[in-house]
């Protein structure tokens, strides 16, 4: 098929852009009706949402929009931050120091999971789950939290190619209620894989987790990583490239939880997902598919932006495999 994410490089065919806008349509149509999961509800703010949100965006590396939905929502990112730390973190650090400090093996376990940290040789697993992340954030140079965030704050957003700014109400309350993430940190510590004090990562770390982006910046932050780091839009090169394939590995094994070999198998395609309801998935060298709608699974991933995004990647034939 010649549809825009699925076309060949160099293709001299131009792209279907009328198809992949319909395919988009016919998702969105598709599982708008579908009501299983609900809104994560362990961040009371969370709670809040309407949970019939539902948003669907594709950015393509040269920077072209398409967007079905509810795309002008502002969520908070939750894990999704994840992924971008971990790219600041590997610039600053090499791709060596991920697997020496941080690993990169899928836990099988709930994103949360203390069993994890206690049966995983790095205990930290991966830099997708909290344990990983939280250790991942606390690598982060610089001279003070405030200055740690203010960079956090201004990577995240040159990934969107748009100023992005942090949910206070879901910082607040989930800052209120992180009593698992704080456990994880000090446990962290106790096996030496804590690089900071635990407690400003944890912070910083629930900052970064609380950013608020909507579905369109979403996609564009995906977009960045299909064009091997550089934002469509702007054209600033914010990811190093020969970085760019091994966050993507990461994702594809570890971006869905306990989930991603089944996600995987069924797209093949690179995602974060994030409580909040968003989800982005990866097509390198071509774009991202971002969705977002609040009713989450058992695993934390939000039902209708991961049904949307399985069923846009078969339609296109997408899978990276
Ligand atoms: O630490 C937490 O629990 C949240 N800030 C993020 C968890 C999350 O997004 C897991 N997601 N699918």
């Amino acid at each position: 098929s010649n549809t825009v994410l699925a076309q060949k490089a160099k293709s001299p065919v131009a792209p279907d852009y009328e198809r992949l806008e319909q395919i988009l349509k016919d998702a969105h149509q598709k599982f708008a009706a579908d009501k299983s999961g609900s809104p994560a509800d362990y961040i009371p703010e969370l709670a809040k949402v309407d949970p019939e949100l539902f948003g669907i965006c594709v950015v393509t590396v040269d920077g072209k929009v398409f967007s079905v939905g509810d795309v002008n929502h502002t969520f908070s990112i939750q894990s999704i931050s994840k992924v971008y730390t971990l790219a600041m973190i590997m610039d600053q650090m090499g791709q060596q120091a991920i697997l020496d400090k941080l690993g990169a093996e899928p836990t099988g376990l709930p994103f949360n999971s203390v069993t994890a940290i206690e049966q995983q040789p790095t205990r930290v697993g991966n830099p997708l789950v909290n344990a990983g992340a939280i250790a991942t954030t606390s690598l982060l140079d610089g001279e003070s939290e405030k200055e740690k965030w203010e960079e956090i704050l201004a990577f995240y957003s040159a990934c969107a190619g748009n100023e992005l700014t942090i949910l206070n109400d879901v910082y607040e309350s989930e800052a209120a209620t992180n009593g698992r993430n704080q456990a994880i940190a000090r446990l962290l510590q106790a096996y030496g894989v804590m690089y900071n004090d635990p407690e400003e990562a944890v912070d910083l770390y629930t900052k970064q987790c609380s950013v608020g982006a909507n579905t369109e910046q979403l996609a564009a932050m995906g977009a960045t990583l299909a064009a091997d780091g550089t934002n469509p839009f702007t054209g600033e090169n914010v990811i190093s490239p020969d970085n760019v394939p091994h966050i993507l590995s990461i994702m594809l094994s570890c971006g869905m939880y306990d989930y991603s070999g089944t996600w995987s198998y069924i797209t093949g395609l690179p995602a974060k997902s994030g409580v909040g309801g968003g989800i982005v998935a990866i097509v390198p060298g071509k774009g991202a598919i971002a969705a977002f709608s609040p009713r989450v699974d058992a695993a934390g991933n939000s039902v209708r932006a991961q049904k949307a995004i399985a069923y846009i990647s078969k339609q296109l034939q997408i899978n990276i495999f």
